[in-house]
């Protein structure tokens, strides 16, 4: 019998992800755990990653039984190792774990200035190498990015830089791991678990500007990004882009 699409078949409404592994490190918060609740309810194992046990047991009791977590921290490269050598299969990976400061080149001590690489980029390329053994040859991986690499919205050159790296990075790695997928995710400025922890000035006045410059005239939100990651996941010709779910910020 003829069917009404020729991949119809492939149309389950899960995205693919019923009986999947999604490996969200930094998804006992933010963006993270916003992605373990889409995962999760299209039929998704989800395993969130994280330094703090407290967080990450809250996060996974929240999402349900579809959830398991484990401590880790991606600038040490014993504990990134131990996360995934208890892992037998890696389908999805998403990274959001990071801890950096940000600030003008001439202001910045060395290593506060090095912590957008040591933590983003480093953290994110050691987690996508030890877990490339373990990927289905159908799984995926999406990289953490930013807006700030494409439009930086105040000096802070080398976190500026970081987001672009990653996005190099994706390219890259697109190549390297096929037939394994790796895209990148580079958001706005959402209102979220990350602004809600940082000084109310400096989130006021970040916010008022993003809400100026972007072309939408408001801020993300952490689900309107997880809704990116999984079309990531589930899109099986999408490889080494870039996605900017930013309100047209990069635009003017
Ligand atoms: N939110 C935004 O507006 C926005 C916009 C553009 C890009 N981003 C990017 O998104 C990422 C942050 O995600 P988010 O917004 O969802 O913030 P978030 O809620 O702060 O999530 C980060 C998670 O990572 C964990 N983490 C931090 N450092 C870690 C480390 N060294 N090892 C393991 N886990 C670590 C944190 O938990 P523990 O502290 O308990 O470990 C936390 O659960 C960053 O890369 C940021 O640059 C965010």
């Amino acid at each position: 019998m003829p069917q009404p699409f020729p991949d119809a078949a492939h149309h389950h409404g899960d995205d693919g992800l019923r009986g999947r592994t999604v490996v969200l490190i930094g998804g006992g918060s933010g963006i993270g755990l916003r992605v373990a609740h889409r995962a999760a309810a299209a039929g998704a194992r989800v395993v969130l990653g994280g330094r703090t046990p407290e967080r990450l047991a809250a996060a996974a009791e929240q999402v349900g039984e579809a959830a398991t977590w484990r401590t880790v921290d991606v600038t040490d490269r014993d504990s990134l190792a131990g996360f995934f050598a208890e892992l037998d299969r890696v389908d999805h990976l998403f990274t959001t774990a990071a801890s950096y400061r940000v600030g003008p080149m001439l202001k910045l001590s060395d290593e506060d200035a090095e912590s957008p690489f040591a933590s983003k980029f480093w953290g994110q390329y050691h987690a996508v190498r030890l877990a490339a053994p373990k990927m289905a040859a159908d799984g995926s991986v999406v990289l953490m990015s930013g807006a700030a690499g494409a439009r930086p919205p105040a000096p802070a050159p080398a976190y500026a830089a970081c987001n672009a790296a990653i996005e190099g990075l994706g390219r890259g790695l697109a190549l390297e791991l096929a037939p394994v997928r790796v895209n990148v995710v580079s958001p706005g400025t959402v209102d979220g678990d990350l602004w809600a922890r940082r000084p109310v000035e400096a989130r006021d006045a970040a916010f008022e500007q993003y809400r100026r410059d972007t072309v939408l005239h408001r801020l993300g939100t952490e689900d309107e990004i997880a809704h990116a990651v999984l079309f990531l996941f589930a899109n099986g010709f999408t490889t080494g882009s870039t996605l900017y779910p930013d309100g047209g910020y990069t635009l003017r």
